[in-house]
């Protein structure tokens, strides 16, 4: 070993000393070809690369940004919330790994809360599983229960993840898009939003092998209703095929609206998966703790994928989280329970962002849940003559108003399969989970608005001219 080290140090480049590493007869490569095979990608991940959050939250990092981008609230978590983060990490013993499928304490709460809501015992051990995020929920249920050749359908558009965890498993996505037209003088509004059951039912077959859900809606802030959820279901139950409900704003639901879950129709349960997170739920997403709640024959096979590979959540967040429910079941129907006080507070904010954007001239779509908006931007025609070519206009409307007006947001084409970006290119999202950023942006947006509107203007006024000239 001595030696070999010795020999490896006398190499001199490090290039020099990696070919030889690479080469050698120790770890069985003859050839530099063998060698970059060897060096690839899993086929599973190919062409799985890019990632809209890691991009656009790269660009909105310069502090001088009012960054509406990415979900996270900068509005406080709730006082009692962090508090008893802060009590826990003195108890030695929570400092410590606790339960692989989640914290005792945290997974009895959760069987109270839901219990409630399904107004069916939920048995806390096998009914349950604490994952990192709402994200390891999903990773653990479509690796534990999607197959190679499988197809999943999704509707469009979708929170970004659902493709590529569907691909990494092997199996096929199979997309159909939501649709709405503006409807002149009218307000649109998320519930606009729909899809035509028949071509959804053309699009199950027997490889379907589960459906993905999301109420409320990311990006539209659509409330799927009744009679949309039954329309699923049925399909589901023809077809014996699985439903994955993601559901992490299941509390940010607007007046008029209520969320509804698939799991408690006759015939869901023994074939839903349902979601949730903390981060959405207290605006803690930092602690990127979730849950997944369903019957023991599917809750099993996630159990396993987690037993695979994170193990476990951390215990003092776990804990933390478990208390913090405990204060907000006690006190479910007051308006100061979290769950009714925050969708109150940002339904204030989306009605102030709507009237914003509707002021300087554009057409947002009205969420009936979640806390982003998202809005046609092509109305103001700004010029993206600068920007890279081969990326989809709101990608490059996103880079030219980050850098020119330092206001971030989200493409809606990221949300979409390669063959809808096309369908909506022209929408951008914002989030409305914000504190006084929200007072910056209205400047913000208020004045890069009435710029791109006077340039563009001024250069319908160039061209009227120019072609009065001709
Ligand atoms: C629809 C949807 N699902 C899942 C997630 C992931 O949630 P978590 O942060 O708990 O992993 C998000 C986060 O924005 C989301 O919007």
């Amino acid at each position: 070993m001595f030696l070999a080290h010795r020999r490896l140090c006398s190499l001199g480049s490090r290039t020099e000393l990696l070919k030889t590493i690479y080469s050698s007869e120790i770890l069985g490569f003859s050839t530099s070809a063998k060698m970059s095979l060897k060096l690839k990608n899993a086929k599973r991940i190919e062409g799985l690369d890019s990632n809209v959050w890691i991009e656009f939250t790269k660009l909105a990092a310069d502090p001088s940004v009012v960054n509406l981008g990415q979900g996270l609230p900068d509005i406080s978590p709730p006082a009692y919330v962090k508090e008893e983060l802060s009590k826990i990490s003195a108890i030695d013993s929570l400092n410590q790994y606790t339960r692989g499928f989640g914290h005792p304490p945290l997974v009895k709460a959760l069987s109270c809360l839901y219990g409630k809501l399904y107004q069916n015992e939920i048995n806390p051990n096998k009914e349950i599983l604490v994952t990192v995020g709402a994200y390891g929920s999903l990773f653990n249920a479509i690796q534990g229960l999607i197959d190679e050749g499988d197809e999943v359908i999704i509707m469009v558009p979708f929170y970004d993840c659902y493709e590529p965890m569907v691909r990494m498993a092997g199996a096929t996505p199979v997309f159909i898009p939501l649709r709405s037209k503006p409807v002149e003088g009218k307000t649109w509004s998320s519930s606009d939003w729909t899809f035509d059951p028949q071509e959804l039912a053309s699009k199950f077959n027997s490889k379907t092998k589960a459906i993905i859900l999301n109420t409320p809606h990311n990006p539209l802030g659509k409330v799927y209703t009744k009679e949309e959820l039954q329309v699923i279901a049925d399909l589901c139950i023809k077809y014996n095929t699985l439903c994955i409900s993601d559901e992490v704003y299941e509390w940010l639901v607007y007046t008029g609206n209520k969320h509804l879950k698939i799991a408690t129709f006759p015939g869901m349960w023994e074939r839903t998966i349902t979601i949730g997170s903390a981060g959405k739920t207290f605006s803690v997403t930092g602690w990127k703790l979730g849950w997944s709640i369903g019957p023991h024959h599917l809750i099993k096979h996630l159990q396993t994928v987690q037993q695979n590979s994170v193990y476990t959540c951390a215990t003092p967040l776990q804990e933390a989280l478990a208390r913090a429910f405990w204060i907000d079941i006690n006190r479910m129907g007051d308006p100061e329970c979290y769950f009714n006080s925050l969708p109150k507070e940002l339904e204030v904010k989306r009605d102030r962002i709507v009237r914003l954007l509707e002021s300087v001239g554009l057409k947002p779509i009205v969420p009936d849940g979640g806390y982003f908006i998202i809005a046609d931007v092509s109305s103001l025609d700004a010029d993206l003559s600068d920007m890279k070519n081969n990326e989809p206009y709101d990608y490059k409307f996103v880079k030219w108003m980050t850098k020119n007006k330092k206001l971030s947001a989200i493409p809606v084409s990221a949300f979409c399969n390669s063959e809808t970006k096309l369908q909506f290119e022209k929408f951008v999202r914002f989030c409305f989970i914000k504190a006084e950023v929200m007072e910056d942006f209205m400047e913000v947006l208020e004045v890069a608005v009435l710029t791109m509107m006077a340039v563009a203007r001024i250069a319908s006024m160039v061209e009227d001219t120019t072609e009065d000239l001709d």
